[in-house]
């Protein structure tokens, strides 16, 4: 929350073992390994499209049958499918409406029930929360939610989502939407999900009020859930946020930012949502130790290359296409993956930040040398790794629609940046 205060705030232990995955800043284009294919699937089986996370000694690519419900059930991850050459199968992009075809009830009620929670105590709020959930959002993080739920309910003899998993969901995208609309405020972004942020229609302080009031609504609906373990994995997110934005906000302009700092901040910005979301799910499932940890890990891997990707894309698109500003990173000073990555490479560029851009053109300058020295190709690797770590974390789950749904997510994220 934009109130807390530094002294709550635990830039510590906890999440440093998330550093430590394997995000060498040398990595080899060859080690990377999440490739997508453009087999699509016409039945519910959406689900089809082949993800293939394949590991270092495997040059080719394999490819599983697709031609039956149980080849996909039994596809994935097996020795004995067939190898083909991913280069000679036309690539077609996945799209979201396919991604949560398999949990499209399951968002449009959460919609419904987002629209009745928010606000409905007081008509400032309400014109604020309406005016950027009706804005749309990709509702990444409540399907992620009912994915796992789903994938998960069937190890502990569940038929389908509880009433505590939906409730997740809610609360989840509740405080997802009011961190960005503090984000905005900080951001001074007048524009998310393509329409007028709520501080620039509504004012700073309706903004401020808005985004706390979501906060603090959604601990409501937490507690109530009456899981302190979720709880407890909920209100640390709630924490993280206000850490990612501070940590962010206290390095700004600084070229001597390593990436281990940028994929901590990551984790507190957007990671430690993620992973809380599949893991709350799982524990809402009933599932065990291990699959519970394995989904918090999923999440949080998926998170972290979702971020990396949110940030080359802020070099590579137009504020059009994305629904907010574009280029606005290196203008104010925060250094993500591509400048951290090109500095490396090229001594100049240290030199144009640390001038924070006051000479005219140097901005520009300064986008061209992180794109000429490689800084999106290596920060790509960087997302491709987290990638396959989220890959992995899947295996402990049943063969469903859903797994291979979750799969497709990671892939998606990846080829926002094709
Ligand atoms: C935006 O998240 C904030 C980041 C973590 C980069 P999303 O891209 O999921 O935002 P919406 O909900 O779809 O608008
Ligand atoms: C988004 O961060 C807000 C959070 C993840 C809390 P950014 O400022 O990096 O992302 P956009 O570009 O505004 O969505
Ligand atoms: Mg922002
Ligand atoms: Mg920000």
């Amino acid at each position: 929350m934009m109130s807390m205060t530094c002294h709550n705030i635990d830039f510590g232990t906890r999440v440093l073992d998330l550093v430590a995955v394997g995000s060498s800043s040398n990595a080899s284009i060859e080690r990377h390994s999440v490739k997508s294919h453009g087999k699509t699937f016409t039945s519910k089986f959406y689900g089809a499209r082949r993800m293939i996370c394949s590991r270092q000694d495997i040059s080719r690519t394999r490819v599983f049958s697709t031609n039956t419900s149980e080849a996909l059930l039994d596809g994935v991850g097996e020795r004995t499918a067939p190898v083909l050459d991913s280069k000679k199968e036309a690539k077609m992009p996945i799209s979201l409406a396919n991604l949560f075809e398999v949990v499209a009830d399951d968002l449009q009620t959460l919609n419904q029930n987002l629209h009745s929670i928010v606000g409905a105590e007081n008509p400032v709020l309400m014109s604020a929360a309406e005016q950027i959930f009706g804005a749309g959002g990709k509702r990444m993080r409540p399907a992620l939610v009912f994915l796992v739920s789903r994938a998960t309910a069937e190890l502990a003899g569940l038929k389908g989502l509880t009433t505590e998993h939906r409730r997740l969901a809610e609360i989840i995208e509740m405080i997802h939407t009011a961190s960005l609309i503090h984000d905005d405020v900080l951001d001074e972004s007048d524009m998310r999900r393509g329409k007028e942020t709520v501080h620039q229609q509504y004012g700073t302080r309706v903004a401020i009020l808005a985004g706390d009031f979501m906060f603090a609504q959604s601990s409501w609906y937490l507690a109530n859930l009456e899981n302190i373990e979720v709880i407890k994995l909920i209100s640390q997110v709630i924490k993280d946020f206000a850490s990612g934005e501070i940590k962010q906000a206290s390095s700004l302009f600084d070229c001597d930012v390593e990436l281990e700092e940028y994929l901590l901040k990551s984790y507190y910005k957007t990671a430690s949502l993620i992973a809380a979301s599949t893991k709350g799910a799982a524990i809402f499932s009933g599932a065990d130790r291990g699959v519970t940890e394995q989904m918090y890990e999923f999440g949080k891997n998926l998170g972290l290359s979702f971020q990396v990707v949110d940030d080359i894309l802020d070099f590579t698109q137009s504020a059009e296409q994305l629904g907010k500003p574009a280029g606005s990173d290196l203008a104010k000073g925060n250094l993500t993956a591509p400048v951290i990555f090109a500095l490396e490479k090229e001594p100049k560029l240290r030199e144009i930040i640390e001038s924070e851009f006051c000479e005219t053109g140097s901005l520009d300058k300064a986008i061209e040398l992180v794109k000429q020295c490689g800084g999106i190709e290596r920060a790509q690797e960087l997302a491709k790794e987290k990638a396959d770590l989220a890959i992995k974390n899947l295996q402990c789950l049943p063969k469903s629609n859903f797994r291979f749904a979750l799969q497709d997510m990671v892939v998606f994220n990846l080829e926002r940046i094709d």
